[in-house]
């Protein structure tokens, strides 16, 4: 049973140290939409996910390899990176374009906030898509579990603490004791007042506005259901894949 007084919250990605998340069972989330689009990838049967730090890196880590099965994926501020095979949108990674390639995936937050946790004993990425998924692996945890939120360019996104709230109210049976950290309490409260109203706080939240000037409504629409998968994305030696597949 997962220890509710060692769950906490963090709130972007520049609101902690590494040193912070060792020996820690880690869950990373940008809902909008690094996170919904890594689950959308392995639930249409790529092999694997390799997230990277920034455009460097990813050319790097494609030369290296056999060109061949490996796809170059990911945005910039939201837009397709020049020169990639696909952007961010979850409706580019359908099994046709997918199945059996390694993306290097390389993202404004979500990317960064992987790489930034590296350090913590278990990785999973986690979004609204596979919500029950991860709340069942993490009930079985026994060590001190941290939910980071990539959020925005440091600041925190709205869409990635509700998310997180969800996690924490359903772990604790919707009655959080006193003793709980106070980034769990602070996304238990939030999503308790949202509770009865997600997907319409999910498309008015500050990335959703940007994004419908760039991805249209779709996305966000995608990206604010919950539980269409039993995904469970988890990182191992670099790479992403799904730990049930
Ligand atoms: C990110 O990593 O910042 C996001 O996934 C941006 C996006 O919506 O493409």
């Amino acid at each position: 049973m997962a220890n509710l007084n060692t769950l906490d919250v963090f709130f972007s990605s520049q609101s902690f140290h590494e040193e912070e998340l060792r020996k820690k069972v880690v869950v990373v989330v940008d809902v909008l939409r690094a996170s919904s689009t890594i689950i959308t990838a392995l639930m249409n049967h790529a092999k694997g996910i390799i997230p990277v730090e920034d455009m460097g890196e990813a050319s790097r880590i494609s030369q290296s390899v056999d060109s061949e099965n490996i796809l170059l994926c990911g945005e910039k501020d939201g837009v397709k990176i020049e020169g990639y095979d696909l952007g961010n949108s979850p409706f580019e990674y359908s099994e046709s374009m997918i199945e059996n390639k390694t993306l290097i995936f390389n993202t404004t937050n979500g990317t960064k906030a992987i790489k930034k946790a590296v350090g913590a004993s278990q990785i999973y990425i986690g979004s609204f898509l596979n919500l029950s998924t991860i709340v069942h692996t993490l009930k079985s945890e026994e060590k001190d579990i941290v939910l980071v939120c990539a959020g925005w360019r440091g600041r925190m996104a709205i869409e990635d603490l509700l998310f997180a709230g969800n996690v924490v109210y359903n772990l604790s049976d919707g009655a959080l004791s006193p003793e709980a950290r106070d980034g769990a309490k602070v996304a238990f409260g939030l999503y308790d007042n949202f509770r009865g109203n997600l997907p319409k706080v999910i498309h008015s939240s500050n990335h959703a506005v940007r994004l419908k000037n760039i991805a249209g409504e779709k996305d966000i629409d995608y990206c604010a259901q919950t539980d269409i998968c039993d995904i469970l994305p988890v990182l191992n030696d670099g790479i992403i894949s799904n730990l049930y597949g």
